[in-house]
């Protein structure tokens, strides 16, 4: 049985209180055979790791700077995330790109410093609404994709994560079909097979409107490893039964 990974990306919400009751009702009903992180903004990174630590659950950050240290006034780096025991950081998310403008070569850049810093980074890709509306996909993910090589090498890419999430999903209640999702996963794999020995040992994920009834049908896909969860990753009822529809998918599933 191949485990899957979900991901929560509380994005910009949260604060002390509301962080400890809701990671406390999530560590209640966590399922053991899923693996499980929750990115949390920059400053609430020490209280989320002294809530989760010697739990299954792992902490990741949602951002980080593509450079290691030094005058870069506001930014910060792997090395510091890694301090607090981060685990994964999210790259690349189509809000990053979108709304702070950052480039495919910058997005490759912070998967690299992430990856110096012993980080996992969760690489995210996917269009927007016009791009597929106009057929443009592959094309975009192949240009999304392909700036990862001119950063990081062959050894490392196999340690990324990849989270496919088309804009159009994020946050609108509007889930990609389980066509959709598993013929872009598939296009993925595909890439990463002419890319890396095992392609097949590189996690997958789907984002984009998850809840706990969507999930179990996106996990079963062939090529999902799993999830990146924004909204449903604030209500703990929620993200618990996105995690267990995890568990079942992977007990079922070829993966
Ligand atoms: P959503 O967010 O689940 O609220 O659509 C996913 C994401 O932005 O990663």
């Amino acid at each position: 049985m191949k485990r899957k990974l979900v991901v929560g990306n509380w994005k910009m919400n949260g604060d002390r209180a509301r962080n400890q009751l809701l990671l406390n009702q999530v560590l209640d009903g966590l399922p053991e055979e899923v693996d499980c992180a929750v990115c949390v903004p920059f400053p609430y990174l020490g209280q989320v790791q002294s809530i989760v630590s010697g739990t299954l659950l792992q902490v990741g950050a949602q951002n980080l700077s593509e450079f290691d240290s030094g005058a870069y006034t506001g930014e910060v780096s792997g090395a510091m995330l890694a301090d607090f025991s981060v685990q994964y950081v999210i790259v690349g998310h189509s809000e990053r790109r979108c709304l702070f403008g950052e480039s495919d070569a910058m997005v490759a850049r912070k998967a690299a410093a992430a990856l110096r810093a012993g980080l996992k980074p969760v690489v995210c890709v996917g269009e927007t609404l016009d791009e597929r509306e106009t057929g443009a996909v592959c094309e975009v993910l192949l240009r999304q994709l392909g700036a990862l090589v001119n950063e990081i090498d062959v050894a490392s890419l196999g340690k990324i994560v990849l989270a496919y999430e088309p804009v159009w999903a994020i946050g609108t209640g509007r889930t990609a079909t389980a066509e959709q999702v598993q013929e872009v996963l598939l296009f993925m794999r595909t890439w990463l097979a002419g890319q890396v020995d095992d392609a097949g040992a590189v996690r997958i994920l789907y984002g984009g409107s998850v809840k706990a009834d969507s999930a179990r049908a996106i996990f079963s896909l062939p090529d999902a490893d799993g999830g990146l969860i924004g909204g449903a990753s604030l209500e703990a009822s929620q993200f618990v039964e996105v995690c267990e529809a995890a568990v079942m998918a992977s007990r079922l599933g070829v993966r």
